[in-house]
């Protein structure tokens, strides 16, 4: 697979392990459905393999969604506007880095999001407690070049337009417009760092409302995928599932962990996926069994919160 268009530089993105997680997508799917889409990579990644004729993106930044949705619909004009932003900065990086940043935060305009994202240290958006975005510049980067943000943009416009609704709800509204076919693909904010107000957010997400809303998911008989937690070595982040749920529980390997390459070791990171009862019945329909599709995707599974002592693959 060719790699992935990814105009929105965004700490989190999926895209390096899209591919796994697309392993899991079951045929058919009507209309990809990603409440916490962020800079949507993976239905990106979905819409190149073909795995989704619709895709529905929600997330409470307002102002990603807003980007999003101009990228996708008038790529042209965006990148217009980044580039006009980018040849304006030059021989004053840093004060134009901050002048952007406080017209951005009086106006929430799309092409300062894209600017200041595109700069900010590890594409990493942080707010302060009045929801304003205060990441430091890389002074070390002047941010993509015009002409490679350009082709990344139309790239995801050709790939998503005419299929794509955007919204701006809290996550539980996707509850509204669920049937059979689609799929879900949940990313929420890494548990355990977010029970509170968490600055890489403009909100916090509650643990107890999530998984009351996963088992309402389950109920409908909806299919979903989750990302919620993972480990880096031996020691695991996050909190734990209860496996009242019943989801099936795989390891996708991604790769060696930056901040253990710093410190010169050699810890290797894994992010957990879970199926839902749903979904597995669903891809057991079509397929040999899961444990055949995780190697296939070369995952490593693990044990199951239902306890099941399924060993390595
Ligand atoms: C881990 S990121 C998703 C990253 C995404 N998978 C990607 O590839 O870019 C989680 C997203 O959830 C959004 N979010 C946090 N709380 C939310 C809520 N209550 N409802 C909807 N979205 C929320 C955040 O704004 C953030 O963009």
């Amino acid at each position: 697979m060719r790699r992935m268009p990814q105009p929105i530089p965004y700490q989190g993105s999926k895209r390096n392990i899209a591919r796994q997680i697309l392993a899991f997508f079951p045929g058919g799917v009507e209309t990809l459905i990603e409440p916490f889409a962020g800079s949507a990579a993976v239905s990106v990644a979905a819409a190149y393999s073909q795995k989704a004729k619709n895709f529905y993106l929600n997330d409470l930044n307002k102002p990603l969604m807003d980007l999003l949705e101009i990228i996708i619909n008038h790529p042209r004009q965006i990148a217009d506007e980044y580039e006009k932003l980018w040849q304006a900065q030059l021989g004053q990086e840093r004060t134009y880095y901050d002048f952007i940043r406080d017209e951005f935060n009086k106006t929430h305009r799309p092409d300062y999001f894209l600017y200041l994202l595109a700069r900010c240290v590890k594409a990493s958006a942080r707010y302060n407690s009045s929801g304003d975005f205060n990441q430091s510049p890389d002074n070390r980067r002047r941010g993509r070049r015009p002409e490679s943000m350009r082709q990344e943009i139309l790239a995801v416009s050709r790939l998503l337009r005419g299929k794509t609704t955007i919204a701006r709800d809290n996550y539980t509204e996707v509850l509204n417009l669920l049937s059979e076919s689609d799929l879900v693909y949940l990313d929420p904010p890494y548990q355990g760092t977010s029970q509170n107000r968490d600055s890489r957010y403009l909100s916090g997400l509650n643990s107890d409302e999530l998984i009351n809303f996963l088992d309402t998911l389950n109920k409908r008989q909806a299919s979903f995928i989750l990302s919620y937690d993972g480990r880096t070595g031996e020691k695991r982040h996050g909190i734990e599932l209860p496996t009242s749920l019943n989801l099936y529980w795989l390891e996708i390997h991604a790769g060696r962990s930056s901040q253990s390459t710093l410190l010169g070791g050699k810890d290797e990171t894994y992010e957990s996926l879970y199926l839902s009862p749903a979904l597995t019945r669903r891809l057991e329909a079509t397929h040999d069994n899961i444990s055949k599709m995780a190697y296939a995707g070369k995952l490593r599974r693990g044990a199951p919160p239902k306890q099941l002592e399924l060993g390595i693959v």
